[in-house]
């Protein structure tokens, strides 16, 4: 039996618009004979939709598409500490379950590939599901990673702003971070994975601006920007209307604090 490693590249496809795809993630697709999703529920077959058509489109004939169920998380451990670790929990299944579809779908020295939303490097377990698979040492793997446009670099095109203000730092934080640790002075925050309209906790105050997107470079992308306390209710708003609509919503934003309402 071969003992060649599993080649696995890990492309990043941009956060839902097709022309967001790289030449470097086209080139990568087209060496791949498997391609692995893990997914759930509505979310998961417009995201999974979105992949098929980029693969049509783009990879070699023939290649296979092989979707998993994404394991249970446990969403219920609010405190920094639970969270860690329901997030260590899930990770592990996941390692599970790519293992096995690793192991059982691609022969060693082939290659297959996961195609990540947005870019690899931003909130996703991709990359460390990989490592934890490696370091078990039942596989041998071979891991690529492919940059791609993410949700983050598409808000501020799509808004036609820099991040920054001149010289000066960007945070990017998940929503539970923000409420947990606040802006600090002046910040630039971009804020992602927000459950509860965390936007909302600073829509008293005069002196913050918001550049919000949702669903950005889909055909369902609503945009808005303006000081948050003029916007923040219409945003909470669309939000809600979206997310009932479609069964979930991704959205993300920038918050300039200390940035007097004209
Ligand atoms: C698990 S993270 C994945 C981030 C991804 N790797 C990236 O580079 O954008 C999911 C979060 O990304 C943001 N996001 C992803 N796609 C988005 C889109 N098309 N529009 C707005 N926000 C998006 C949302 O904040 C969402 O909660």
């Amino acid at each position: 039996m071969s003992t060649d490693p599993r080649r696995v590249l890990v492309i990043g496809i941009g956060a839902g618009d097709p022309d967001h795809l790289t030449l470097a993630a086209v080139k990568a697709m087209r060496r791949a004979s498997v391609f692995f999703v893990l997914g759930k529920g509505e979310e998961k077959s417009s995201l999974t939709d979105l992949r098929r058509r980029m693969l049509d489109e783009h990879a070699s004939p023939g290649y296979r598409l092989v979707e998993a169920e994404d394991p249970w998380r446990d969403r219920e451990r609010g405190d920094r500490a639970g969270y860690a670790a329901a997030v260590h929990d899930w990770r592990s299944r996941r390692a599970d379950v790519c293992e096995r579809l690793i192991r059982e779908e691609l022969p060693p020295g082939a290659t297959g590939a996961f195609l990540v939303w947005g870019d690899p490097a931003l909130y996703d377990s991709t990359l460390a599901v990989l490592d934890e698979i490696a370091g078990r040492g039942s596989v041998a793997l071979e891991v690529e990673v492919v940059p791609g446009v993410s949700s983050v670099s598409a808000l501020a095109a799509r808004h036609r702003i820099t991040l920054n203000r001149v010289g000066r730092p960007v945070r990017l934080t998940p929503a539970r971070r923000l409420a947990e640790e606040g802006p600090g002075e002046d910040a630039d925050v971009v804020v992602m994975l927000d459950a509860r309209e965390g936007f909302t906790r600073y829509a008293d105050r005069d002196d913050v601006h918001i550049y919000w997107g949702a669903y950005v470079g889909t055909p369902d992308e609503i945009l808005v920007s303006g000081p948050l306390r003029e916007v923040a209710g219409r945003i909470a708003s669309l939000r809600a209307e979206a997310r009932a609509r479609h069964g979930w919503i991704m959205d993300t934003y920038l918050l300039r604090f200390g940035e007097q309402a004209d």
